[in-house]
């Protein structure tokens, strides 16, 4: 069936009343006697979330309402798509500059999506009509980027290993006439990633560094860096079957900065953009790395494994010090980094970790504009000695159980230049259980939010 799209002019669509609690009764009042008593007998209770279908005296749907939630925390669209007539097409019924126009629709939209690679979707959901050209061009770039990001999360290891996620990789990048480098297998230790080839050399599928280029030289770089580890079973510190059954999640990052390219490629930004993912499986077998090894990284720090389970600090780690030899402008990595970051924070907050006050505070301005939440934590200094070893420079995990994400962002920070403005995003890029919006499964996370403040960090001159 493919995914949702927004439909341009062309059919007969449905209006929708897109109302505010507060303006409920007023908007009631001025309502046609039928309407207001249909909705009185009907029992409707005008609560925010709700909706109710109008009828003409045909009986032939006219108009349907939609109450938005107190808060805008919380999406508009709960059901709806899926719950409305499926040949029906709905248009808002709102100014195209209105905030809650984008909102509205991007919440239909991210509702109507199905993963039906390995299920057929019962039904289709209803069209929603967008007349503006401009403005469904953006709800279409914002909306493709989240069916990226969820459709790869949600792929499971066996058909996106390492090598799947490189064939994904290409066609991103062909699509968009970047350029692509992939380093692989035991060229990873010639041309000097030691951490990501150790994580990775015990899988079947051989580990690798994906890199996509794009952009005008003369524009200011922009690096992005993501998780992507195929499966983590935790390695030889395995993990117990409940934390390891969404694991396919692991490369959750590089579908984030993979959502974020195609974003800031379509947009045509204009930037020099630079993406890298070491792609990997920490996986078990007699050529695993072990605990207690010490293993060198590209920056020349020895790191002792204290958990093979914290392995994509590891291959962070390379990658980041590889970001930072061509000086950007700005790194923004994304990574499924901690547990640690989900007690702190829950499900739905990106814990970000900025080495920059002026960098973070523009992006939670951008965040906020465009009602995409995230929330800073501490790169605290007085933790950076949790991370200390007998035997090497560091080691990849905190000697306490508190903390975890913070010591995680700590351990990063020590591959990252000082002077280039860098942001870490932690994020679960899952939902739990399905919410508005947001159906269960893989989830794209700070998106809209980050893309909103790389474009106001690059302008357009
Ligand atoms: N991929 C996990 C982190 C994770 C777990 C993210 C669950 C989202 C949900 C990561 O590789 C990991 O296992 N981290 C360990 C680190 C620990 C061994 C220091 C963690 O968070 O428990
Ligand atoms: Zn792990
Ligand atoms: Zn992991």
């Amino acid at each position: 069936m493919g995914h949702f799209k927004f439909t341009s002019r062309q059919k007969h669509s449905i209006p929708v009343t897109v109302l505010q609690i507060t303006d409920y009764f007023n908007w009631f009042d001025q309502q046609a006697e039928h309407h207001q008593n249909w909705l009185t007998s009907s029992g409707f209770q005008a609560a925010p979330g709700s909706t109710a279908q109008l009828a003409d005296e045909k009986g032939r749907v006219q108009r349907l309402i939609l109450i938005l939630p107190r808060s805008d925390d919380e999406w508009p669209v709960q059901s709806l798509p899926f719950s409305l007539a499926e040949n029906g097409c709905y248009e808002l019924d709102l100014d195209s500059r209105d905030p809650q126009y984008f909102r509205t629709a991007l919440s239909w939209g991210m509702t109507a999506y199905c993963f039906d690679r390995y299920k057929k979707a019962t039904r289709k959901p209803a069209d929603l009509q967008v007349e503006d050209d401009a403005l469904r061009e953006a709800l279409t770039i914002a909306l493709e980027a989240i069916q990226l990001t969820r459709d790869l999360v949600n792929t499971p290891a066996e058909d996106l290993s390492p090598e799947g996620l490189e064939r994904c990789w290409r066609s991103l990048a062909e699509q968009h006439h970047a350029e692509c480098h992939v380093i692989e297998g035991e060229a990873l230790i010639a041309e000097r990633f030691p951490a990501i080839y150790a994580v990775g050399r015990a899988s079947e599928v051989a580990p690798r560094l994906l890199e996509l280029n794009w952009g005008d030289l003369q524009h200011p770089k922009l690096t992005l860096v993501g998780k992507g580890v195929c499966f983590d079973t935790g390695g030889l510190d395995l993990k117990p079957p409940g934390p390891m059954r969404n694991m396919k999640k692991d490369m959750g990052g590089a579908a984030h900065v993979m959502g974020l390219a195609q974003m800031i490629m379509r947009s045509g930004l204009p930037v020099r953009l630079k993406v890298l993912v070491p792609a990997v499986e920490n996986s078990i077998g007699s050529r695993a790395y072990r605990p207690g090894d010490v293993i060198n990284t590209r920056r020349g720090l020895t790191v002792e494994i204290g958990n093979t389970d914290a392995e994509g600090r590891l291959v962070l780690a390379d990658a980041l010090s590889y970001a930072c030899e061509e000086s950007p402008e700005l790194i923004i990595d994304f990574a499924t980094l901690t547990g640690a970051a989900r007690i702190a924070l829950g499900a739905d907050l990106p814990a970000v970790f900025c080495n920059s006050d002026r960098e973070f505070e523009a992006l939670y301005r951008a965040s906020q504009s465009v009602y995409d939440p995230l929330w800073r934590m501490p790169l605290h200094a007085g933790y950076r000695s949790m991370l200390a070893s007998n035997i090497a420079d560091l080691s990849n995990i905190g000697n306490s159980s508190f903390a975890g994400s913070i010591t995680a962002a700590l351990f990063l920070n020590e591959f990252v230049d000082k002077e280039i403005p860098w942001i870490h995003i932690d994020v679960f890029a899952w939902n739990e259980r399905s919410l508005p919006s947001r159906p269960k499964g893989g989830e794209a996370f700070a998106l809209r939010a980050v893309f909103e403040y790389i474009k106001k960090r690059f302008p357009r001159n």
